[in-house]
């Protein structure tokens, strides 16, 4: 007897009719038209059935603060890093863990199950650090936080940088994080690169940087970055997190530069909703996007996807958790407006992002765990469209967050009584 079967699924690869049978917590086959006795059943009404979304790029340090202690008047990265600045003596740990859950709730959700947070380590005192251990043990039971150890005042430029970062991995932080860009000079920013890779390399940590998050095209430590994961053996072990000074590279450089990363086996974490509001706010007009090349990183073979990076804190006043707004976003701004370039959108907050995280057991087959979300869509690209509802959220096989279908009543004479913006199927 099987814990849970689904069927009359769809997939985000297109196959249609399929079932899906729970057992302990993983997925125990997969096929078509499947009908076996089970505790539960689901019949997902031809509705489509996908992997949980994952988010390779965000701050719970920094979430739902938004206001505190004032409003980021400029809109500015800068500004923001300034008014953070202001809020980290005033943080508390309790405060700072209730947001992260209230947080945390808003995720599951959206379908949310996996979040790379980056943590504050700048502060002596690993406050930020401490606390979100603590969250990521309360949440161990349905959500899988990865934290990285993140020296947001840049690991060489404040006293105690290294130290502060080094003891925030003994903690427990999982992931080395830096910040190049945002060190002193173009050389220190390459040697905090060469630094924290060979922390990582020593440790046997994986790597995530914030990479170049500035307009300027000479920013270019994913070059350093790319070159110390080749060096010290590191590939498919090291993240490059915003890239978006590459939006105004020239193009010569950038055709050599591409191949570089996708040779050293460095992704790109792109985070659509901060880069279309953060970057390009020194231009008058033509204004940039400042989003890094998405469709070309993809085309040259690296793995790309995105983040949310920030929802209601000293950076962002927006966000509910939703990756379906980030790829919604993100699909816009790299006017990757093609079924293809669509459905490349959708894989960038599901199988692309849970790759960075090294997740293991992610997807949906035999074996992996029975992790998904059951969404009011026919296929990703309806998914995305509408923000689709996520009907019903599962993790290893239990039920955690359902949310009513999205419909409305009409009152219209000679039509419909409902609609639910699912658009005719075109006949023939
Ligand atoms: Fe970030």
């Amino acid at each position: 007897m099987l814990d849970l079967l689904i069927t009359n699924a769809t997939l985000p690869d297109g196959r249609t009719g399929m079932s899906i049978a729970v057992q302990d917590g993983c997925i125990a086959e997969v096929t078509e038209g499947l009908d076996a006795p089970a505790h539960e059943k689901l019949d997902a009404q031809g509705l489509l059935l996908s992997p949980h979304f994952v988010d390779p790029h965000f701050h719970m340090d920094a979430t739902l603060s938004y206001g505190l202690p004032r409003i980021n008047e400029s809109g500015t990265l800068l500004e923001g890093i300034a008014l953070w600045g202001e809020l980290k003596p005033l943080l508390t740990a309790d405060a700072l863990i209730e947001r992260a859950l209230a947080y945390c709730d808003w995720a599951v959700a959206k379908g949310l199950l996996a979040v790379r947070s980056h943590v504050d380590t700048s502060d002596p005192s690993l406050l930020a650090v401490d606390a979100l251990l603590e969250v990521k043990r309360k949440v161990a039971p349905y959500l899988d936080l990865q934290l990285v150890a993140f020296p947001q005042d840049g690991v060489l430029r404040s006293p105690g940088g290294v130290d502060n970062l080094e003891r925030a991995l003994d903690k427990g932080v999982d992931v080395v994080g830096g910040i190049p860009h945002f060190e002193r000079t173009m050389a220190d920013g390459a040697a905090s690169v060469k630094l924290l890779c060979e922390i990582a390399a020593q440790r046997g940590k994986l790597v995530d940087m914030h990479c170049d998050e500035s307009d300027d095209p000479l920013s270019r430590h994913i070059e350093t970055l790319a070159f110390e994961a080749h060096r010290l053996g590191l590939q498919g072990r090291v993240t490059g997190s915003h890239c978006t000074s590459m939006h105004s590279m020239d193009n010569y450089y950038v055709s050599k530069l591409l191949p570089l990363i996708a040779q050293s086996g460095v992704s790109v974490v792109s985070n659509p909703l901060i880069n279309i509001t953060l970057q390009g706010r020194h231009d008058t007009y033509p204004k940039r996007r400042g989003m890094t090349r998405v469709p070309e990183l993809m085309a040259a073979g690296v793995n790309v996807a995105f983040g949310h990076d920030c929802v209601m804190d000293p950076w962002y006043g927006m966000g509910s958790g939703d990756m379906l707004e980030v790829a919604h976003m993100g699909l816009h701004v790299a006017q990757m407006t093609s079924q293809a370039g669509i459905r490349q959108c959708f894989e960038a907050v599901t199988t692309n992002a849970a790759r960075v995280m090294h997740l293991e057991n992610y997807g949906l087959e035999a074996g992996c765990d029975a992790s998904f979300v059951l969404l009011q869509a026919r296929d990703p690209v309806e998914a995305i469209r509408l923000r689709a509802a996520r009907l019903k959220v599962f993790r290893k096989g239990q039920l955690l967050a359902e949310t009513p279908a999205a419909t409305a009543s009409l009152r219209l004479a000679g039509r419909g009584a409902s609609t639910s913006w699912m658009a005719p199927k075109h006949a023939g």
